[in-house]
């Protein structure tokens, strides 16, 4: 399908009202806690609609952690459905984790769960349910984390854009009837017809003349992948998937953000600009304006030295020549025109026709669904080497839970780490990552109605 302006909604759009950031209570000894309530929200997006968007949501825009400081966030689960929050790019405890049915028991309508954990990293990150995830999070259930270093990097100013599409009906309602639709599970998962940033409809933020500013994009839609074009000022890729360069390099292009992606850029505003800049998203016609940086006054000291020593966070890295303790082949099949013609389920071989009646269209390695067996069961310090092989006509979003890993796709430059790696039909990568904390992780497909119908299976890691 291709992507114009016109698969967009855009009529009669208008802003609406911030809401706070959710930041850790004063401490008591050294533990912060803090309290994250899981409600119903609303949101106006339509001045012909009389009626607001009911979403899904935790309160709070945002939510900002220190590196190394132990929390505890007792989720309060005020929606009336199960769920569990997974805390997308962590690596912390397994029992943290936040997986229903892998990790802990859904938290039930009125239950309470406390997380804790202590991030090791610095970065940009989100949380999300991680129960009935394609209807929840096409609700909306998430939230941004912010975790700040114990030296912040000179940037004068910290703008974070979550960007998510949703898929809204003639009544200007969210559309919940499509909801597991086959169709969508088969193709390129549930697309949205209507853009926001922050839950917010282009919504502006305010940037001096002269200064450095860092951007944190992160894409929260289900399944669409969105490319981005910054305004045409100096710009640095300064950290993917909360994992800092300590060089940032420069910014060539648009950027492309997979379901569950997330980018640090670090931007200097030029002394001479005045007016506002847009930041688009391009498509076969005109561009989409999703948000913009309307300068108001200037920075006294404007910055000049390009951006350097950043600080690294501390992921084990190793060296290309080292070897593999493990290699494994993850290969992917299903989807439409896809040659799945059978595949185990529930330990049990059925035919195409039985997987569709079971909603399951996808497979790794032959099986629909999380395993009973892990995929590798691996040490705690073990170089792993995954091929993840594309054999489908559908590009995923591939994430492992608990860990960053290295990549050999062209489209990545190899300094990066990732948790997530966007990989199009066709292709195959090698990742290659130090087996971490002892637990059940997962790998799956983050276009998230493909790891409902199938693509979805898990690492065994043991101390
Ligand atoms: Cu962001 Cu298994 O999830
Ligand atoms: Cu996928």
């Amino acid at each position: 399908m291709s992507l114009t302006r016109r698969s967009f909604l855009w009529a009669g759009v208008i802003g609406c009202i911030a809401q706070p950031v959710l930041a850790a209570l004063p401490s008591t000894g050294t533990i912060r806690r803090l309290q994250l309530e899981l409600k119903p929200e609303q949101r106006k997006w339509f001045q012909s609609s009389p009626n607001p968007v009911d979403l899904w949501g935790a309160r709070a825009d945002q939510l900002i952690l220190m590196q190394g400081e132990t929390v505890e966030i007792e989720v309060i689960n005020n929606l009336p459905e199960p769920t569990t929050i997974h805390w997308h790019g962590f690596r912390i405890e397994n029992a943290m984790d936040g997986v229903s049915g892998l990790t802990q028991d859904p938290i039930p309508p009125r239950g309470r769960f406390t997380y804790r954990f202590t991030p090791e990293d610095a970065g940009t990150f989100w949380a999300h349910s991680h129960h009935k995830t394609y209807e929840q999070l096409a609700r909306g259930l998430y939230l941004p984390v912010i975790v700040r270093e114990r030296k912040e990097p000179e940037v004068d100013q910290d703008i974070l854009m979550v960007i998510d599409d949703w898929r809204i009906n003639n009544e200007g309602l969210l559309d919940t009837e499509s909801l597991g639709s086959m169709h969508d599970w088969a193709h390129g998962g549930r697309l949205g017809n209507f853009l926001t940033v922050n839950k917010e409809v282009q919504p502006s933020f305010s940037v001096k003349a002269g200064s450095r500013v860092r951007l944190r994009l992160v894409n929260t839609a289900n399944a669409r992948i969105f490319a981005v074009d910054i305004p045409p000022v100096p710009a640095w890729v300064c950290a993917k998937d909360g994992q800092p360069l300590s060089t940032p390099m420069s910014n060539k292009g648009t950027l492309v953000l997979a379901p569950a992606e997330r980018y640090d850029l670090v931007i200097d505003i030029p002394t001479d600009a005045e007016g506002q800049l847009a930041i688009q998203m391009p498509t076969d016609t005109a561009p989409i304006d999703m948000a913009y940086l309307k300068v108001a006054g200037s920075k006294d000291t404007p910055t000049q030295e390009a951006p350097a020593n950043f600080p690294v966070n501390p992921v084990e890295p190793f060296t290309a020549d080292r070897l593999p303790a493990h290699r494994q082949v993850l290969d992917m099949t299903g989807g439409a025109m896809g040659s799945l013609s059978q595949a185990f389920y529930n330990g049990q071989q059925m035919s195409m026709q039985e997987l569709i009646q079971k909603q399951q269209i996808w497979a790794f390695n032959g099986v629909a669904s999380r395993p009973v067996e892990p995929l590798l069961e691996v040490r705690s310090g073990e170089l792993v080497e995954i091929e993840i092989r594309n054999n489908t006509r559908w590009a995923h979003s591939m994430h492992l839970h608990g860990h960053h890993f290295k990549a050999d796709l062209a489209r990545y430059d190899s300094q990066l780490w990732h948790d997530t790696l966007l990989m199009d039909s066709g292709e195959t990568a090698k990742i290659r990552f130090i087996a971490g904390k002892p637990g059940s992780w997962l790998i799956h497909c983050h276009m998230i109605e493909h790891q409902a119908a199938g693509m979805v299976s898990w690492i065994k890691v043991v101390a």
